[in-house]
């Protein structure tokens, strides 16, 4: 294979990448961010890909959620920690409910460029370039708002370093403690079928605290019991910024791009001579790889091909996204060749993206769908004789009414109570929790029969 450098991607075709009109001042911003400190350290990758090779030997689970585009404006402590909370929720649910490890990776600090179907849009007889995230333009729908401004990589640069250190400090100072479950309930949940399910399940976990209390192991002397460690992730699209924030390690041996621990390849841009996969080869982190219904398993074999060549376990999640009417008949195809080939890699399922609908003008997603599409993923799997190992997901801690569904019901006439998102619809707290038992209950039948066999 060709030489490969963190600028080696700008000889191939790159899709999706905005033109910025004044190069000179995208060349600055450039030399800017590299000059500036890594968000993330070589180290704590290296400890998610073991974390992730457990996934591999079937010791762990995989969890992976946030928002679809974070944005400038609605950035708060309330909108972190509240996502956390819910995050650290189905942390919970799953772990005690299937007995399993859970690796929990957030689509945060950094989760900004957004892939989008169209160049244009029409807005009051006029084309305007669309709405690429807030890292390069801005959703206001004029020309001038939807140039691209590469001021906004440092924008979104210096957003992902507060939102990494209040993750730092809810992980590490108390916050996520095992005797805080009670404590992570939000609010507006607290009457919600989930949330009562979840208070017994928090009650369980109290009763075994006091166990292990008595056993001499609490929160003052158990690192385990008393902190947890959220990775960070995003999609590594926009590659001036990924470039720019790519390093090598103490030894020379290996690059790393550190704007985040893993980083993902988009179902449009996952293209094998495409930049994309010129930029994601090169890199040592953890990749993930979106999976929609127009991928060959020839294809894939070719991506692994040059995205794993080693074979190394951890090194790769495939994030399949084929939508409930497709699953079925898409995703055996891509188990056999894999299983044929003898290739390791995660089997994630990201059950948002293939169920999007649009209802009374609103984009959005039915609940319903994305729990039948989790349970085909399982069933498929189970059929093939292969391991989900993760799921990944839309999701907030917010009081959102963007997805239909779910107890409390989220009806077509809700949708525009509490409609926030920049880019695709997200689970509330109240329909993530769902999610996260109807997994949980599943992992654990699937453990049973693979412990029998
Ligand atoms: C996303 O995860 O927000 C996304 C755009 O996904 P995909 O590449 O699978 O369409
Ligand atoms: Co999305």
């Amino acid at each position: 294979m060709s030489s490969w450098s963190p600028a080696s991607w700008r000889s191939c075709p790159a899709r999706q990448m905005p033109v910025y009109p004044d190069s000179e001042h995208l060349s600055q911003v450039e030399a800017r961010l590299a000059s500036l400190p890594p968000l993330v350290c070589v180290d704590e990758v290296l400890t998610l890909k073991k974390e992730l090779s457990r996934v591999n030997l079937g010791q762990a689970f995989l969890l992976q959620g946030g928002d679809c585009a974070e944005s400038f404006a609605e950035f708060s402590t309330n909108t972190v920690r509240d996502t956390f909370r819910v995050l650290m929720q189905m942390a919970v649910v799953l772990t005690f409910g299937s007995s399993c490890h859970v690796v929990k990776v957030g689509r945060m600090a950094g989760q900004f460029a957004k892939p989008r179907s169209a160049e244009t849009e029409q807005h009051e007889g006029l084309e305007i370039p669309v709405y690429r995230g807030d890292i390069v333009n801005d959703t206001k729908r004029t020309l001038e708002a939807r140039q691209p401004d590469p001021e906004r990589m440092l924008g979104a640069y210096y957003q992902s370093a507060a939102t990494l250190n209040l993750l730092h400090a809810l992980a590490q100072g108390g916050d996520a403690s095992l005797e805080r479950v009670q404590a992570w309930n939000l609010d507006f949940v607290r009457a919600t079928p989930a949330a009562h399910d979840y208070r017994q399940l928090a009650a369980r976990i109290d009763e075994t605290m006091g166990f292990m209390r008595a056993c001499g192991f609490d929160t003052s002397n158990s690192e385990t019991l008393k902190k947890t460690r959220l990775y960070t992730s995003h999609e590594a699209l926009l590659l001036p910024y990924e470039q720019a924030l790519t390093h090598q390690d103490a030894e020379g041996d290996h690059w790393y791009d550190l704007s985040a621990h893993m980083l993902w390849i988009g179902d449009r841009t996952r293209l094998c001579e495409g930049a994309h996969v010129e930029f994601a080869r090169g890199i040592s982190n953890p990749l993930g790889i979106k999976v929609g219904p127009t991928l060959e398993p020839d294809d894939l074999i070719s991506l692994l091909d040059k995205l794993n060549p080693d074979n190394e376990p951890g090194r790769i999640t495939l994030i399949v996204r084929m939508g409930a009417q497709q699953v079925e008949e898409k995703l055996p195809a891509l188990i056999r060749a894999v299983q044929k080939e003898g290739r390791q890699l995660i089997w994630s399922s990201d059950p948002m993206h293939g169920n999007t609908v649009t209802v009374n003008g609103y984009k959005t997603r039915n609940l319903d769908c994305i729990l039948r599409e989790i349970r085909s993923f399982f069933a498929i799997h189970q059929a093939e004789g292969t391991r989900v190992g993760g799921i990944h997901l839309e999701m907030t801690g917010q009081n959102v009414t963007e997805c239909l569904g779910g107890t409390p019901l989220i009806s077509p006439d809700l949708l525009g109570k509490c409609y926030r998102t920049h880019c695709d619809p997200r689970l509330n707290a109240n329909q993530s929790l769902e999610v996260a038992f109807l997994v949980a209950d599943t992992l654990k039948v699937c453990r049973q029969i693979q412990v029998q066999q």
